[in-house]
C-alpha cells in the first residue's frame, strides 16, 4: 500500500484528531504487515490499548544488550502479563563486536553516542523495519521540547519497509505523560518499576539517569551531551525536520 504526499497529509491530519485507541485501531486495520516497537518504558500502553483492538499483534523491542535489568524483567513480565510474543531483536554480531574490541564498552562518554547506538539500535532497526511495511511507536510531542514538538501522527518514515516505503504511526504524538500515566493507573497496566525511581524517559543503563524535579524528562539521557537534540537516530525524521 502506497500513500502519495497528499494523502499521506490528510490522513495525519484525519487520525491526528482521534484518540490514541481508534488511531491504532485504524493502524492495524489499514496495514497487515505492521508491528509496535516497544521500548520496555510506559510506551506499553501500546500494547494494552492495541490488544483491545485485535488480539494478533506483532510487538518487537530492540535489544541493544545494555537496557537496565530492570527492563529486561518488565519486558518479560509483559509478554507473560498479556500473552503475547515480543520479538527481542539484537545487533549484529558481525558489526558488534569489531564495534567494541576497537572501542571498549563506554565510547559513547568520549566521543558521543552515535557510533554505538548506530551499531546497537540504528541498525537493528533498519533490518528490522525492512521486513514491514508500517511500525507503530510510542512517540509523543511532549516528550522533547527540541525535537518532538511537531511528530504527526502519521508519516512516511525515513527508513526502508518491504516493499520500499515505510509508514509510521504515532499514535500518541498529541497525548501528554499525564494523559500515559492516567492510563495506566486507570486500566492497571504493568510498568518499569524504574519509573518509580525518578526515571521518566527509560533508554539505555549508561545514558538513562533519573531527573531532577523540573528538569525535563530528556535531560536525563545522554546528560554528557548538549547538543545534538538528544535523538538516537531511530526516529530520523525527527532530526532530519530539524535541519
Ligand atoms: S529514543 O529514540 O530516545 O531511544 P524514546 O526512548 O523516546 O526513543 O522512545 C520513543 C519510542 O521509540 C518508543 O515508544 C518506541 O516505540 C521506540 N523505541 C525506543 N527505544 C526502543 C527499543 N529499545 N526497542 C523498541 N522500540 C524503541
Ligand atoms: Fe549505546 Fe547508549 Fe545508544 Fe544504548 S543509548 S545504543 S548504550 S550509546
Amino acid at each position: 500500500m502506497t500513500f502519495t504526499p497528499p494523502e499521506i497529509e490528510a490522513l495525519d491530519k484525519e487520525l491526528s484528531t482521534k484518540q490514541p485507541k481508534e488511531i491504532i485501531k485504524h493502524a492495524l486495520s489499514q496495514f497487515d504487515n505492521i508491528a509496535i516497537s516497544f521500548s520496555g518504558a510506559e510506551d506499553v500502553v501500546l500494547i494494552d490499548l492495541a490488544l483491545k483492538a485485535k488480539k494478533d499483534i506483532r510487538v518487537f523491542s530492540l535489544d541493544t544488550g545494555r537496557l537496565h535489568p530492570e527492563t529486561y524483567v518488565f519486558i518479560d513480565q509483559v509478554r507473560k502479563h498479556y500473552g503475547i510474543e515480543i520479538e527481542l531483536i539484537s545487533p549484529m554480531h558481525t558489526e558488534l563486536e569489531p564495534f567494541v574490541k576497537e572501542k571498549g564498552l563506554f565510547s559513547f562518554y568520549e566521543d558521543g553516542h552515535n557510533e554505538c547506538c548506530a551499531v546497537r539500535k540504528i541498525n537493528p532497526l533498519k533490518r528490522k523495519v525492512k521486513t514491514l511495511d508500517a511500525w507503530i511507536t510510542g512517540q509523543r510531542k511532549d516528550q522533547s521540547p527540541g525535537t518532538r514538538t511537531s511528530i504527526p501522527t502519521f508519516q512516511l518514515d525515513a527508513f526502508e519497509g518491504q516493499n520500499g516505503d515505510l509508514y509510521k504511526f504515532n499514535p500518541l504524538a498529541n497525548w501528554s505523560s499525564e494523559d500515559v500515566w492516567n492510563y495506566i493507573k486507570m486500566f492497571d497496566v504493568p510498568y518499569n518499576p524504574l519509573h518509580a525511581q525518578g526515571y521518566i524517559s527509560i533508554g539505555c543503563q549508561p545514558c538513562t539517569r533519573p531527573v531532577l524535579p523540573n528538569q525535563h524528562e530528556r535531560e536525563g539521557r545522554w546528560w554528557w551531551e548538549n547538543d545534538g537534540g538528544k535523538e538516537c537516530g531511530l526516529h530520523a525524521s525527527n532530526i532530519i525536520s530539524k535541519t
